[in-house]
């Protein structure tokens, strides 16, 4: 039998449920993956309390497997699929397609899987590609980082924080991240920041343009929200950009587009399922982070990894705001 999470109500960490639950074969343009890692999201979190954004949560099934990416080896492949044979070992990071990973074996359409190079472990890709994939979008698509800039990064010390730092700086920028805690502040140093600001005991308006001598950041990528979005706008440069892509705090008030004027500032709204729906650009993106890894632009094989089963207990750490990094749930 294959161990499945399955959440059948919205609610705390207690509602993932392990059960047996076969996927079945492959349908045409599927594969059948055993997966040996799983990347824990704090996307995950959001669908399992009812906190995604209503677009997202309207299309939730109920029941449902939480869960955006995974690694493994191909078991099965649908009568139909000529890219892949049995024995690949094949990872998918997306949200736009299905969820469904926090399982032992699960089916994925064959388009989206690609291959993972021998190099990179299991638990490092579960670790790197899903937030590496909207890395490469908020980064070199959103707003294209170049040597010279200086970067505002909320939540530094997190998942994609860490990420974000570490390719931003391998550009050439120069990233100030805030933290919520003196703990976390040697990880964002190790992952990237040149200055680290903790916000419990700090201001961030003031020190950020206080470290850029007045002038402002080019970039702000805010995936925090309601607690530091607005606030995030006078860290801005004139003309600079204000990249919104979570809302790990709460979901931010509508913006008056008048608050732009001032400065002259851009607004946007980052969403993997928007910058990932082309499959091109998605298999593009996988590559470019794959390619990362193994340039060695992020830190590999530190990972807090948890046992599938004890899934809650890996949601439990990400909403305490204690964890730093990515988290990675194994069979
Ligand atoms: N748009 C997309 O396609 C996309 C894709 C991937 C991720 N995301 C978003 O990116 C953000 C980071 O994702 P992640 O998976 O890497 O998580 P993470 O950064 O590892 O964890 C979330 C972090 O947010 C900060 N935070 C601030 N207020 C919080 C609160 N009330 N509860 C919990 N955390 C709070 C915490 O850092 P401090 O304690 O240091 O503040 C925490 O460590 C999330 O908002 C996620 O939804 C969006």
């Amino acid at each position: 039998m294959t161990k499945t999470i399955v959440v059948n109500e919205i609610g705390g960490p207690e509602v993932m449920r392990l059960v047996d639950l076969d996927p079945g074969p492959p349908g045409p343009g599927e594969v059948r993956m055993r997966q040996a890692a799983i990347g824990v999201n704090f996307a995950d979190v959001h669908y399992r309390r009812g906190t995604a954004p209503p677009h997202a949560m309207a299309k939730l099934p109920m029941p449902f497997t939480p869960g955006l990416e995974g690694v493994g080896i191909i078991e099965a492949v649908g009568p139909d699929v000529t890219e892949f044979v049995v024995g690949d070992r094949v990872a998918y990071a997306s949200a736009s397609v299905t969820i469904g990973a926090y399982a032992e074996a699960r089916l994925y359409p064959a388009d989206r899987v690609f291959k993972v190079p021998a190099a990179v472990s299991d638990v490092d890709a579960a670790a790197l590609l899903y937030r590496g994939i909207t890395v490469h979008g908020l980064i070199r698509s959103c707003y294209v980082v170049k040597a010279g800039d200086t970067v505002l990064l909320h939540a530094a010390a997190g998942g994609v924080g860490t990420i974000l730092s570490r390719w931003a700086k391998h550009l050439g920028a120069t990233v100030i991240g805030t933290v919520s805690s003196e703990a976390k502040v040697e990880a964002a140093r190790s992952q990237g920041c040149a200055h680290v600001i903790v916000t419990s005991k700090e201001d961030f308006v003031a020190r950020t343009r206080d470290i850029t001598g007045g002038r402002g950041v080019d970039v702000v990528y805010d995936g925090v929200g309601i607690d530091v979005f607005l606030k995030s706008f006078d860290c801005l440069r004139r003309y600079g950009m204000m990249v919104s892509f979570g809302q790990a705090s709460g979901m931010m008030e509508p913006v008056d587009p008048v608050l732009l004027q001032h400065e002259g500032h851009y607004l946007t709204k980052f969403s993997g399922s928007t910058y990932n729906a082309d499959t091109a650009e998605y298999r593009h993106r996988a590559s470019e982070v794959l390619a990362a890894i193994q340039q060695g632009v992020f830190e590999l094989g530190k990972h807090p990894v948890y046992k599938l089963a004890d899934v809650a207990s890996a949601h439990r750490e990400l909403e305490s705001r204690r964890t730093t990094g990515s988290l990675v749930l194994v069979p």
